[in-house]
């Protein structure tokens, strides 16, 4: 006689690692967000900095599901034109035609990848990093953050010392040593609050790196792509690092990352390797997103709405200052800016984003914001600070 087996349904639930607000986005446009009870949201956050050309924009959404129809992925051992084209045009609307692309799949493995690669080329092993850097939660790439309590003893095994922005005398003691093979450093910083080196910082670091055979890496994962209001945010500091990251931005959403690797430095098979990393689908995102940036002039527009904004920013009460670039801003209040945060989204519907300093809310708007968009924030701000 068959047995009849009892199966036991229980429901997987999903490791609970972040705090979530009670919303659930369903649909999304340019720069507006709505949820299931088709409330709309100004999207002033692109969901960490990701969303660069805007939600669903037209000619992106149809060169994916072009793209999908024909083929989406094969791996890396067959040819793929994508990437070269790919590579081809973020060289010209970069402006830095003279470095090799590598294509991965975010921005922890980008950095994960420039850091190995260093590590290769200079055969160190030491790395230095600045305090309050955010680098990303994979081995190495977490190992360089400059946050203990998301470092596992795995990760802890890393070489890394870390030092405070802008200050040369301490790197040039370090590097002293012998043993560094590369600074690693945002362009801007991201969730450690906006603070950034000073050109004449910048300037020295990749002056010592160079006389040192040090490599100088920059973290241009969420200042990349036009967020700053150059292209790459070490270009207002008018220097060429060794290797340049960068992911967020760069397909809009769909997981994309990138390492440029200066010509200097030549690969070897098997160096670097990725399954999914520059996939059909990845590749035509990513060329899609350059494309609408360089048509429809969204650096030139980063610059204006920053010109705007920092002009209507100073109507706005209780503020202590404006820290950023372009459209990577943030504004420090004498308040911790968590309640305000909760305000802005649930009575004004406005999406803001937080960071390690507890008193400055984070604005990474899509690059197609427009001044309108700029005055219903400015007016929903100063009324959720003044009520
Ligand atoms: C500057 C910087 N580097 C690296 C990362 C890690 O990127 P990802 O979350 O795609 O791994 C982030 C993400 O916030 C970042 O802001």
């Amino acid at each position: 006689m068959r047995k009849l087996v009892k199966f036991k349904f229980k429901k997987m639930n999903l490791f609970n690692v972040y705090p979530l607000y009670d919303i659930t986005p369903v649909k999304a446009k340019g720069a507006y967000v709505w949820d299931e009870n088709n409330t709309k949201y100004l999207d002033l956050y692109g969901g960490h900095g990701v969303i660069s050309i805007g939600h669903t924009h037209p000619q992106y959404v149809s060169a994916l599901s072009e793209q999908l129809g024909k083929i989406g992925f094969y791996s890396n051992s067959v040819q793929n034109p994508l990437q070269q084209q790919l590579a081809q045009k973020l060289g010209e609307v970069s402006g830095c035609e003279k470095y090799y692309l590598f294509l991965c799949n975010s921005g922890a493995e980008a950095n994960e990848n420039a850091l190995k690669l260093a590590s290769f080329i200079t055969k160190k092993s030491r790395i230095i990093s600045f305090d309050n850097s955010f680098h990303g939660r994979t081995s190495a790439a977490v190992a360089v953050t400059d946050n203990k309590s998301i470092n596992a003893p795995i990760n802890l095994q890393h070489q890394v010392t870390f030092l405070p922005l802008n200050d040369i005398k301490l790197i040039i003691h370090e590097i002293g040593k012998g043993d560094v093979a590369a600074i690693i450093i945002e362009g801007i910083q991201g969730i450690g609050g906006l603070d950034e080196g000073t050109s004449k910082f910048f300037k020295k670091i990749r002056k010592v790196c160079k006389k040192n055979k040090v490599l100088l890496i920059l973290d241009e994962i969420q200042s990349g792509y036009g967020r700053s209001g150059k292209f790459f945010a070490f270009q207002h500091h008018k220097i060429k690092p060794d290797i340049i990251t960068t992911a967020k931005g760069m397909a809009n959403g769909f997981p994309v990352g990138g390492v440029l690797i200066s010509k200097r430095y030549k690969a070897k098979f098997g160096m670097l390797g990725t399954t999914f990393g520059g996939s059909h689908l990845a590749c035509t995102a990513a060329i899609s997103v350059l494309d609408i940036i360089e048509k429809e002039n969204l650096i030139e527009n980063v610059n204006e709405v920053y010109t705007y904004f920092l002009k209507q920013i100073k109507t706005v009460p209780k503020i202590k200052k404006v820290k950023g670039k372009g459209l990577m801003l943030g504004i420090e209040f004498d308040f911790e800016v968590g309640e305000l945060r909760k305000k802005l989204i649930f009575e004004k519907h406005i999406f803001t984003g937080g960071s390690n300093n507890k008193k400055l809310l984070r604005i990474l708007p899509p690059l197609t914001i427009t001044k309108e968009q700029i005055d219903s924030f400015i007016n929903a701000l100063k009324e959720a600070v003044s009520e």
